[in-house]
């Protein structure tokens, strides 16, 4: 039998987009309103431009959902990738090590000042939160408290769409048609600084939002594992930001009613929020904590859960039984985990963090315009997080922001009625003055 042609590929500029359409399932995106709402191919990325095969650019304002954490294509993230897979791509974690792996936990664990001494290795963020739901559940039963396999999350979290995670997430859409499919967790009001009644500030909303929390330890705390939080910022419910104060009363709670408390630091960890870890703002440390999205500089899936020695120590035993049998085949990732360590290398030596924060100071004053609008409220920054809500928006504005902002040469996805930027760090003056300039002339023609 002769074998079939050769399938010809057009190669025309919006081609891809329509091949795309033709044969990807875009994640997070309702299809049909493609190709109405365009399907952006990308050919290049540098920096923080993306490099469209029409010939357009867009400044990647969102770092493609907050993984892109330098910049696309940092040199040093792509020199020691080349230098990596010159030597050794991929090998199991089982019963098998590599330098990478052992640095990259070494280097995280002195990052906590060594609280969190081992570090278990996933691949995209939802399976950290898996694995820290997991090892919890697991290491009270290993304590002798087997009834202990509930979870709390604060109302509006966001932990991923794998079913263990999507249980302890609090967003309706994404959670609706897997609800029979869904381990419930309890829910607890949030800190959203926001909710301030007159005369209170960030600091009393976590603490009044913290009694909640404990009048359910206090009745159900028999039954809970862990509750898990977004430090600081809970992103994709609309960039709700709190106090540290809240996670210090998490700690307190947790210690007194013997519940673990699982960090979720895979969209505000790697100094998005200003430290390295959001964590350290509260002075606090958790019991679990989960990395993934910026750590590996956005090239590669990589998810790391970081727990506590004391946990870690209770899984040792001479049955096969009590271990923490969890695995994935792309654990610990030796081309990943090499990023990861180009990526803290930047961050150290080029004093990245104190840099960013003359970059915030630089795009809050050229975002001022935007603050000042009388339909935008709740103007909030931190590290390198910007968000603002539009009053009296429509129901599409999200998807009519993310076209007319294209037009401006910028990717955005707003949240609802919440525009927010999560911009790479490595931004020149020019780029930041490019940026406020594109997003403020944007946000003058949507609220016009
Ligand atoms: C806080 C948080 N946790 C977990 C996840 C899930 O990560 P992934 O999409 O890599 O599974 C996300 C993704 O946005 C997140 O923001």
């Amino acid at each position: 039998m002769s074998s079939p042609a050769p399938v010809r590929l057009a190669k025309s500029v919006s081609s891809w987009s329509e091949r795309s359409l033709a044969a990807v399932w875009h994640p997070c995106s309702q299809m049909q309103w493609h190709p109405d709402l365009p399907l952006v191919s990308i050919k290049r990325a540098e920096g923080p431009w993306l490099f469209g095969h029409d010939g357009a650019r867009y400044f990647d304002a969102i770092g493609s959902w907050w993984v892109c954490l330098l910049g696309h294509r940092h040199p040093a993230v792509v020199q020691a990738l080349r230098e990596q897979l010159g030597e050794l791509d991929h090998v199991m974690l089982a019963g098998l090590t590599h330098e990478p792996v052992v640095e990259l936990s070494e280097r995280l664990s002195q990052k906590t000042g060594n609280v969190l001494g081992h570090a278990f290795y996933g691949s995209d963020g939802a399976s950290a939160v898996e694995i820290a739901i997991k090892m919890s559940a697991h290491a009270w039963q290993h304590r002798g408290h087997a009834k202990k396999q509930s979870f709390v999350c604060l109302a509006g979290g966001y932990h991923g769409e794998t079913l263990g995670a999507l249980g302890v997430t609090d967003l309706a859409g994404f959670r609706q048609p897997y609800e029979g499919l869904l381990h419930p967790a309890y829910v607890v009001p949030n800190a959203d600084a926001r909710q301030a009644l007159p005369g209170e500030d960030a600091r009393a909303v976590a603490q009044r939002q913290a009694q909640h929390l404990e009048a359910l330890l206090e009745r159900c705390a028999d039954r809970i594992a862990a509750i898990v939080t977004e430090p600081l910022v809970q992103c994709a419910g609309g960039m709700i930001f709190y106090d540290p104060e809240y996670l210090r009363q998490v700690r307190a709670l947790c210690d007194r009613y013997c519940v673990h408390w699982i960090a979720d630091e895979i969209a505000v960890g790697c100094g998005r929020t200003g430290t390295f870890f959001a964590c350290e703002q509260a002075g606090v440390w958790p019991d679990f904590l989960c990395l993934s999205k910026g750590i590996s500089g956005g090239v590669l899936p990589l998810s790391i859960v970081l727990s506590r020695d004391e946990l870690y120590r209770l899984f040792l035993d001479e049955s096969v039984s009590k271990a923490f049998l969890h695995s994935h085949s792309f654990s610990g990732n030796a081309l990943a985990c090499r990023a990861a360590l180009a990526v803290l290398d930047v961050l150290d030596h080029d004093r990245v963090l104190a840099t960013n924060r003359l970059r915030a100071i630089r795009l809050s004053a050229r975002l001022q315009p935007i603050f000042e609008h009388a339909r935008v409220r709740h103007f909030r920054q931190l590290g390198m997080i910007w968000a603002w809500d539009v009053a009296d928006a429509p129901a599409d504005f999200s998807r009519r922001v993310y076209r007319v902002a294209l037009r401006h040469q910028l990717l955005l996805r707003p949240i609802g009625n919440t525009v927010y930027l999560m911009p790479p760090y490595l931004l020149s003056d020019a780029d930041i003055d490019t940026l406020g300039d594109s997003v403020v002339a944007l946000m003058r023609e949507v609220l016009r």
